[in-house]
């Protein structure tokens, strides 16, 4: 991938707190990039930094190889789409579109197509002369990004833009997004707090926890492959299961002993050294509940347990299993039940299985 923006080793305090903490991130040209992490990690402060809001205490930000830690804000080929829109009240559509090229004189032939082109990008041509009052939640979303694109930025952040819209508009607007993504080939930088959001907008993600990057992958790799406890449990469910590890195994496997469960194997994800305290992690839906024991042999890592919850959502549902001081969840779709077509209720005893391809080791908190 080429370095289209670089972020090196950038912190930005206020006060004494650490905002932004050593954080260095490279992103392609036109690529979808999110930005990911809970309230209060800093993700805002970064953008703001790239947009020329903030000046960062120290590292660098190069656009296409250039250093742009001098450039005030309206000269950075950037420009950002915030959560609350603020769009001008009392101009219509078509004038809060074209409020930027007005501001920079261009020629009136260029901004008359400008605003149209991006109109027709975000679907609002026949509400062009609307004033923002009388648009939904999503349709002005779409003006303040049709705002945004018209001066044609290299880069566009977007500083959670869905937070006000309901869910129904918000997934709507997921679709919209990668769309306008796709036909304008702009490189976007998407802020938020949200997995969905950022899995189903990115092609890579940058998860932060406390002004650090945590990891940076796809989305599948973070899903799949999460480097430690905080990406696994951010990026959908996780069970996490404390041992150690007591057979080192050839081909990336571990057996770890994790006390009232036996001995799982599961992928070692580079651990190294065995009677190391390791923690395991397991996804709720690569556990398989069934009434009697699996039969598949060595290869299978099965335990026994007791319903204790049942939750059904449609598409699948959970179930809360105890087995001795551990509490598991695990979902699964209703085809996939194989405990001879009697839904486990609570007080079923079962068993939990995952192959050991389903379960890995997470670097624990203390080693970070
Ligand atoms: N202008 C500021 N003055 C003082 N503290 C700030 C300022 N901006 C952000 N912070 C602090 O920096 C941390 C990161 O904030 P922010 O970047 O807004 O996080 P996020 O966008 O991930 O929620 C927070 O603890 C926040 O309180
Ligand atoms: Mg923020």
């Amino acid at each position: 991938m080429d370095d289209f923006l670089v972020i090196d080793r950038i912190t930005k305090s206020f006060g004494t707190q650490r905002a932004v903490d050593d954080v260095t991130l490279t992103v392609g040209q036109g690529e979808a990039f999110s930005l990911l992490g809970p309230s209060g990690c800093g993700k805002t402060t970064l953008l703001r930094m790239i947009a020329g809001f903030e000046s960062p205490d120290r590292g660098r930000i190069l656009l296409g190889g250039q250093d742009i830690a001098a450039l005030p804000p309206e000269q950075r080929p950037v420009n950002t789409v915030f959560q609350n829109y603020a769009l001008f009240p009392h101009l219509s559509v078509w004038e809060n579109v074209a409020f930027g090229l007005r501001m920079s004189r261009r020629p009136k032939e260029e901004i008359r197509s400008g605003v149209d082109r991006m109109l027709e990008l975000v679907r609002l041509k026949e509400h062009a002369r609307k004033r923002p009052a009388q648009l939904s939640g999503g349709q002005r979303q779409r003006v303040a990004i049709a705002r945004a694109l018209v001066n044609r930025p290299q880069v566009l952040l977007l500083d959670e833009p869905l937070a006000a819209l309901d869910l129904k508009l918000r997934q709507h607007m997921l679709m919209e997004l990668n769309t306008i993504h796709e036909q304008v080939g702009t490189t976007f930088i998407y802020v938020t707090h949200d997995q969905g959001e950022a899995m189903s907008l990115s092609s890579r993600i940058a998860v932060m926890n406390a002004g650090r990057v945590e990891q940076v992958d796809s989305p599948e790799n973070l899903y799949e492959t999460p480097r430690s406890s905080f990406v696994a449990s951010f990026i959908g469910d996780a069970n996490f299961f404390n041992g150690v590890a007591v057979e080192l195994q050839h081909e990336g496997y571990v057996r770890v002993m994790v006390e009232g469960l036996g001995s799982p194997l599961v992928q070692s994800n580079g651990a190294v050294s065995s009677n190391r305290a390791m923690r395991i992690m397991v996804r709720p839906e690569k556990i398989s509940l069934t009434l009697s024991r699996p039969q598949s042999g060595e290869r299978v890592n099965a335990f026994p347990g007791v319903v204790e919850d049942v939750a059904y959502f449609g598409s699948h549902t959970r179930y809360r299993v105890r087995s001795g001081e551990h509490s598991v969840l695990a979902q699964m779709q209703r085809s996939r039940f194989s405990g001879g077509g009697i839904d486990p209720v609570r007080g079923t005893e079962v068993w939990m299985s995952f192959h050991p391809d389903e379960g890995r080791v997470v670097r624990l908190e203390a080693d970070a």
